[in-house]
């Protein structure tokens, strides 16, 4: 008899890129608990866990399709009356597409994984802010493709820095990733900004993908489609449910295909991976087309809990020596500036703040900035008297922290 083979079974390399410090940072909090201390966990942006609710009707469509028997195989496209439902509201938002350009995906986070996997070859390159939200470099490491990483500048509000953007295109540039309104900055981009993003996909003819999935809680009222500034540019726009409407467990979101002619055989591939999965969460579909031209009155209230606590949070962390932040304009990320020390990083930060004091964020270079740099991200979601707590002791770690 051979002997019993013990070698612990190898892991694919590509997993050593597959980086999302969102939830990778959890197991050191997860630590932190088991020494006996409450973790207050402002990591991930779930409304839910926060208190917000679903709003019923989107619920009750829910329920309704699963007691009437929706509970089979859905088109892998989505079911018609989802993607009638997103191309009225693409339309809404000065994006007019046709249902059959719309694929209904498991989150905004399929959509992104299905375009970059039909756009992109290994070695290719793919334009990606700094910073960014992690799913990106992550699906690129998947991929083996590059992620060419552009300045966005908090000096000017977190705006693109869109001459470093021109640099950077080569002829292996396939793709450019726009988060407008953004996370992890909450910035929302300006018209003339938005206007030239749009133009370098159309004149470089590669896609831009639009990451619209906070479109609706801009505190100042939803910001348009970016596709708006140029139907004819290839643009893809990507959303769903998780957080304008309150049920990011549900994993129903979508993405709309726009622009002339050019991205028909993008939309093709992308239909064709997306056979491969079958289809999406087939009930949760059934909430789509309630959700988007149905009553979408919660949202007035959820920007304006999210506005006050944009500007608690903006004016206490201001208010502690050495941390600087840019207000938001939109979601519910700020991205705070702690002046470090020397040889110290973000992460030392981060991980010093979670220990002594149990509050979670995440450390800014999980998102692409420099460790050295100081960046870290809050998520807001708590309450106005939870956050004053917390700000209070940010503040007070922060001092010995710098002392
Ligand atoms: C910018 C951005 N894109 C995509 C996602 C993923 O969203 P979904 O739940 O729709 O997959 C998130 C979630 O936080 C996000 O912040």
């Amino acid at each position: 008899m051979s002997p019993r083979a013990t070698a612990s079974i190898p892991v694919a390399t590509r997993i050593g890129g597959f980086v999302y410090a969102i939830r990778n940072i959890v197991t050191e909090a997860r630590k932190v608990e088991a020494a006996g201390r409450k973790v207050r966990y402002l990591n991930i942006g779930d409304p839910i866990i926060f208190g917000f609710q679903t709003p019923p009707h989107l619920i009750d469509a829910v329920e309704t399709a699963l007691r009437s028997g929706q509970n089979g195989y859905a088109p892998s496209a989505g079911i018609l009356e989802a993607r009638e439902a997103v191309a009225a509201d693409c339309a809404r938002r000065g994006m007019p597409v046709l249902p059959d350009r719309v694929v209904i995906t498991s989150g905004t986070s399929e959509g992104i994984e299905l375009a970059l996997t039909a756009l992109a070859e290994a070695g290719d390159e793919v334009l990606i802010p700094v910073p960014t939200y992690p799913l990106y470099t992550a699906v690129l490491a998947k991929i083996g493709a590059r992620p060419v990483f552009y300045r966005t500048d908090p000096a000017r509000g977190w705006l693109p820095d869109v001459d470093h953007i021109r640099s950077l295109i080569t002829p292996a540039t396939r793709a450019l990733v726009v988060i407008d309104p953004n996370n992890p900055t909450g910035a929302v981009y300006p018209r003339e900004v938005r206007r030239e993003l749009v133009e370098l996909a159309d004149r470089h003819n590669f896609p831009l993908l639009a990451d619209e999935v906070y479109a609706d809680l801009a505190y100042d009222g939803a910001v348009p489609a970016i596709a708006a500034e140029n139907l004819a540019a290839p643009v893809i726009s990507f959303s769903s449910l998780s957080k304008a409407y309150l049920a990011p467990g549900w994993r129903a979101g979508w993405m709309a295909v726009g622009g002339d002619d050019r991205l028909d055989g993008v939309l093709a591939a992308v239909k064709k991976l997306a056979d491969g999965r079958l289809c999406s969460n087939g009930p949760m579909e059934h909430a789509i087309a309630p959700a988007l031209v149905g009553d979408r009155s919660h949202q007035d209230q959820f920007r304006a809990d999210l506005r006050a606590r944009a500007e608690l949070t903006t004016s206490r962390l201001n208010a502690i020596d050495g941390i600087s932040v840019v207000a938001p304009a939109a979601a519910f990320y700020a991205m705070p500036k702690v002046t470090l020390p020397p040889g110290k990083t973000d992460e030392d930060f981060v991980l010093g703040l979670l220990r002594a004091t149990g509050i979670l964020c995440v450390y800014g270079s999980g998102f692409g900035t420099r460790p050295e740099d100081g960046f870290f991200r809050v998520v807001f979601l708590a309450s106005p008297a939870e956050l004053s707590s917390i700000y209070d002791d940010i503040g007070e770690f922060t001092r010995e922290f710098l002392r």
